[in-house]
């Protein structure tokens, strides 16, 4: 019923030039593929990204949107020059971004609300770091920073989110999620926006996992009632592994 979705999240990686010739690496790989195929390049590589992906199905994002429609904020960007470039997903929240630049729940809230307005599809990305899972907060915590993230939007604006769940001991460690704990935490987010927006909504909306998935355990997790894709880091940098991610079925 929900169709799945693989986005890369290139970080901090990769220049236009190796921009180009990944994608061209990838567009004969992912060809007729199942799921939405994104790729989040950073802001620089974008125009070559829209360029090598033109008239194929792989759609482009960003890894970050201010909330304002301009203005005197060095080094942001907005939604509107974001769209204007072809841009048609938007990473906002990672947990690099809350730990290492400020982001905060409610900035998140802020970025979202701007994406979606202007016609971007937010990829919200929620988690607990490793103490607050031993602690018992996991459940707690993810809801918060869900509800948090949606607030302010109707319902059929939450419903064109996407979430990610990345629990942040799982990023870039090669420790993942064992598939049932991604499915009960994702399930656990799915019931919040349920109770919150109606049970329609709640069905609706994809929820992806993030953190260390690859070509070895994506079939697994991806065989989880409630997990509808994925957000890979480290896995996209390579056509072969991301494209092997996107066609996990075959
Ligand atoms: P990873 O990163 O796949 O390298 O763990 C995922 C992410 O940070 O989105």
């Amino acid at each position: 019923m929900r169709k799945p979705i693989i986005a890369g999240n290139w970080k901090m990686n990769k220049t236009p030039k190796e921009t180009k010739q990944l994608l061209e690496e990838l567009k004969p790989l992912v060809k007729g593929a199942k799921p939405t195929v994104v790729v989040c390049v950073p802001a620089v590589d974008i125009q070559a990204a829209v360029r090598a992906t033109k008239g194929t199905a792989i759609k482009v994002g960003a890894q970050n949107v201010h909330f304002k429609e301009s203005g005197a904020y060095t080094g942001e960007l907005s939604a509107q020059m974001l769209v204007e470039c072809g841009v048609k997903y938007v990473i906002i929240g990672h947990s690099e971004r809350r730990q290492y630049f400020g982001e905060t729940d409610q900035t998140v809230n802020l970025r979202a609300l701007a994406a979606v307005r202007a016609g971007l599809t937010p990829i919200i990305c929620v988690g607990e770091k490793k103490e607050e899972r031993e602690a018992g907060y996991t459940n707690a915590l993810v809801t918060y920073q869900t509800l948090i993230a949606l607030e302010g939007m109707s319902e059929s604006e939450v419903k064109s989110c996407v979430i990610a769940y990345e629990p942040v001991w799982a990023i870039g460690t090669g420790l993942t999620a064992t598939d049932e704990q991604a499915n009960e935490t994702i399930g656990v987010i799915r019931s919040a926006i349920a109770a919150k927006y109606g049970k329609r909504i709640g069905n609706a909306i994809r929820i992806q996992y993030g953190g260390s998935m690859n070509p070895k355990n994506v079939k697994g997790l991806m065989a989880q009632p409630h997990i509808d894709g994925g957000l890979i880091g480290g896995a996209s940098l390579k056509a072969e592994d991301f494209a092997k991610v996107v066609n996990y079925e075959d």
